[in-house]
């Protein structure tokens, strides 16, 4: 792990229990993927940049002091892939937090942490995951903003997860107070009608995703299609030929079926599989497009 700047070993990484962090959610954080490519022996840091900017603007709206910057949390990010040898595909966290034993106006002072753990595929990838809609709606923008990744959201998307899980879904899908889909409690969301790619605009009550973003990259790149970026009704859900998600974590994941009715034949639809195919392609450098999104460490470094 790297706590605050150094390198130290796993169980030493640790927080006072009345840190804000811990006692208000005074917390922001990033979720990071690498990219193991054996062929060129490197690892490929996924839009690293965007990701720590993003970290930055969470920071901001949370109004820390003195916050870390981009190029401590870049080195701290690559000396730790590189102190572990990381030879596969690897998942980090980058999280900012309020230290000390403050109150909960606390701004300061800040610790910070990045962690890295492997993190082979999931095999829900090719089979598709069957989801539910939430019961619970999603944040509000003038409430707890889901733009912020504030560890503190993700009470709301804990209550989805879990009631989805009790009540027999893979995963959960929330909608705004409004009734428009929002995103899953970890990602974003893409339907397709008709051929075409719909995705959630980024005012209905979703992080601004940044595998969303390579995806509406992708979709003019790969298909020649502009994504139409607007709100999405529940009951659209119902009619659409096919759904994926979309995040770090999530990669492009099928939706085989909402509130268990099929989603098009309920199988991984072909528009899916092709989005996440080039999206393998593209992450881990196989596909040589958009090498500003990859930052690389030879085996050798
Ligand atoms: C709530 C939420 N939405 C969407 C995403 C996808 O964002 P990104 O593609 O930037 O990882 C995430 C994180 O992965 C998330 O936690």
């Amino acid at each position: 792990m790297v706590l605050n700047g150094a390198i130290v070993p796993y169980e030493e990484a640790r927080i006072h229990c009345l840190a804000p962090a811990i006692t208000y959610a005074a917390a922001v954080f990033e979720g990071i993927r690498a990219y193991w490519n054996a062929e060129q022996q490197r690892l490929h840091v996924f839009r690293l940049d965007d990701h720590l900017h993003r970290l930055q603007y969470s920071m901001k709206v949370m109004r820390f002091e003195a916050p870390y910057s981009m190029t401590m949390l870049r080195a701290s990010v690559l000396d730790l892939l590189r102190v572990s040898r990381m030879r596969e595909n690897a998942y980090l966290r980058v999280q900012t937090y309020i230290d000390g034993d403050g109150a909960m106006g606390a701004t300061g002072p800040l610790g910070m942490f990045v962690s890295c753990v492997r993190r082979p595929p999931s095999k829900l990838l090719q089979t598709g995951i069957r989801v539910g809609v939430s019961s619970w709606a999603r944040l509000a923008d003038n409430a707890a903003p889901p733009r912020v990744k504030a560890t503190a959201n993700y009470v709301n998307g804990r209550l989805a997860s879990i009631q989805a899980r009790q009540d027999g879904y893979d995963n959960a899908l929330l909608l705004t107070a409004n009734g428009t889909v929002a995103e899953a409690p970890g990602a974003c969301l893409f339907i397709v009608r008709d051929g075409r790619l719909i995705t959630p605009d980024v005012a209905d009550g979703i992080l601004e995703s940044i595998t969303r973003d390579t995806l509406l990259w992708g979709a003019q790149a790969w298909l020649g299609q502009t994504v139409e970026q607007r709100p999405i009704g529940r009951s659209e859900l119902y009619a659409a030929d096919e759904i994926f998600l979309c995040g770090t974590g999530a990669e492009v994941q099928p939706v085989i079926a909402v509130d268990r009715l099929p989603v098009g034949n309920g199988e991984v639809g072909p528009l899916a599989a092709a989005m996440q195919l080039r999206y393998f392609n593209l992450v881990s450098g196989r596909d040589a497009a958009r090498p500003d999104w990859r930052t690389e460490i030879a085996a050798t470094d």
